[in-house]
């Protein structure tokens, strides 16, 4: 059985309804702090496939010992985490504390019980800035940045720490650049957009008329034309990475890091050109200044998980825009 913790999410619930699909069992942990128990419901349209939700935190360490007794848990998926930049300069220890205390109280309970294979969620925000790109996973994470990108590089140090120390663990850590899009049902998708602050979220805020205009931060950087240029992946080649790596783990111990990215970058006047085309309304944007802390371009190297994990993202920006404004327009009353 898979456990995925934060399966409610909008990576994770990607991730439940596919491994449903291939009729895993699986059972989900959340505590529903960013997400909702409305998404069961939406997987639960996607497959006839039963899985069990536990409502609950990672950090009840006597919830955990219970989940691990009553479930056969061969392999976590763990998705659970909080994330936003901005949060986690106002409240550094709460990042602290839910994603490094968090996942430390779930690796003891893996390991009391003997489970030592896990898939985890971490970012591109742990590279160091001034790193050539496309970044590459050999590249260095040194440098403090916020709290939420140094709670992913603690996690990536104890889980390298681990592994070091007990050769029973077979780690594979993801490190995501820009997931966006929906499933290709448009039941699932960024449900959470009112208080989310990333690029997609805020566009469909715009569209949906939840606010004026969409606000562009900065056209002064070195890039094509001036706007930040990211690495957008479809969140389903986010999640066919996952499956990858899960296979490639195993058999192989050790802790092993991937990129998941398409490789390539498209800048914010390029992503509310296509919005504006596929939606079918223009999006009003305004040139503000920058957001503090901001890059102005990085994209993956992706060579590495094509190689070993034999994987390659297929959905193009077209079909990342065009299912995230399928899944809009189906879901709009169920978006919190
Ligand atoms: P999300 O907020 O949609 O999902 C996270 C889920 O975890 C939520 O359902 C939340 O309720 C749950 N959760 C949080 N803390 C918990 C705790 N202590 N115990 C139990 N449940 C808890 O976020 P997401 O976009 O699905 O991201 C999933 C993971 O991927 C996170 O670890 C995030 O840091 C990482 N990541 C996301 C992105 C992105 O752009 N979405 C990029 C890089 C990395
Ligand atoms: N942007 C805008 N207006 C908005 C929101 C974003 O112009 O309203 C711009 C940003 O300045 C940036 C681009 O759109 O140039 C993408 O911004 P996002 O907030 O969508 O994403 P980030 O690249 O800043 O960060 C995301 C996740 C992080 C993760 C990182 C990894 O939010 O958690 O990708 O690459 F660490």
């Amino acid at each position: 059985m898979i456990l995925i913790t934060g399966g409610c999410g909008y990576v994770g619930s990607h991730a439940v309804a596919r491994l449903l699909e291939l009729n895993q069992d699986i059972v989900v942990l959340d505590n529903l702090s960013n997400s909702s128990k409305s998404v069961i419901k939406q997987i639960n349209k996607i497959s006839d496939k039963k899985f069990k939700f536990i409502h609950g935190d990672l950090n009840d360490r006597t919830l955990l010992i219970s989940l691990f007794k009553d479930n056969k848990i061969d392999t976590v998926l763990h998705f659970a985490g909080v994330k936003s930049v901005s949060e986690s300069i106002k409240f550094p220890t709460k990042y602290y504390l839910n994603n490094v205390a968090g996942t430390i109280n779930l690796l003891k309970v893996m390991e009391q019980n003997h489970v030592f294979k896990l898939i985890f969620s971490s970012s591109a925000t742990v590279y160091d800035p001034e790193n050539q790109i496309p970044w590459k996973e050999e590249f260095s994470t040194d440098k403090l940045k916020h709290p939420y990108a140094d709670s992913k590089i603690m996690i990536e140090n104890i889980l390298k720490s681990i592994c070091n120390i007990n050769k029973k663990w077979k780690i594979g850590m993801l490190r995501y650049f820009n997931p966006i899009g929906a499933h290709s049902s448009g039941l699932i998708g960024e449900f959470n957009i009112n208080k989310n602050t990333n690029l997609m979220p805020n566009i469909n805020k715009t569209f949906l008329g939840r606010q004026n205009s969409l606000y562009v931060y900065g056209n002064d950087f070195q890039t094509k034309d001036g706007t930040g240029v990211r690495d957008y992946i479809h969140i389903e080649d986010l999640i066919s990475g996952h499956l990858r790596a899960r296979d490639f783990i195993q058999n192989k111990n050790g802790i092993f890091i991937w990129n998941l990215g398409a490789g390539k970058g498209y800048s914010v006047l390029e992503i509310i050109e296509k919005c504006s085309t596929i939606y079918g309304k223009k999006i009003n944007y305004k040139i503000v200044d920058r957001r503090p802390g901001d890059l102005g371009e990085y994209w993956a190297d992706i060579r590495k998980s094509e190689k070993e994990l034999n994987w390659k993202p297929k959905r193009n920006l077209d079909r990342m825009i065009s299912d995230t404004y399928k899944f809009i327009i189906k879901s709009k009353n169920n978006l919190f």
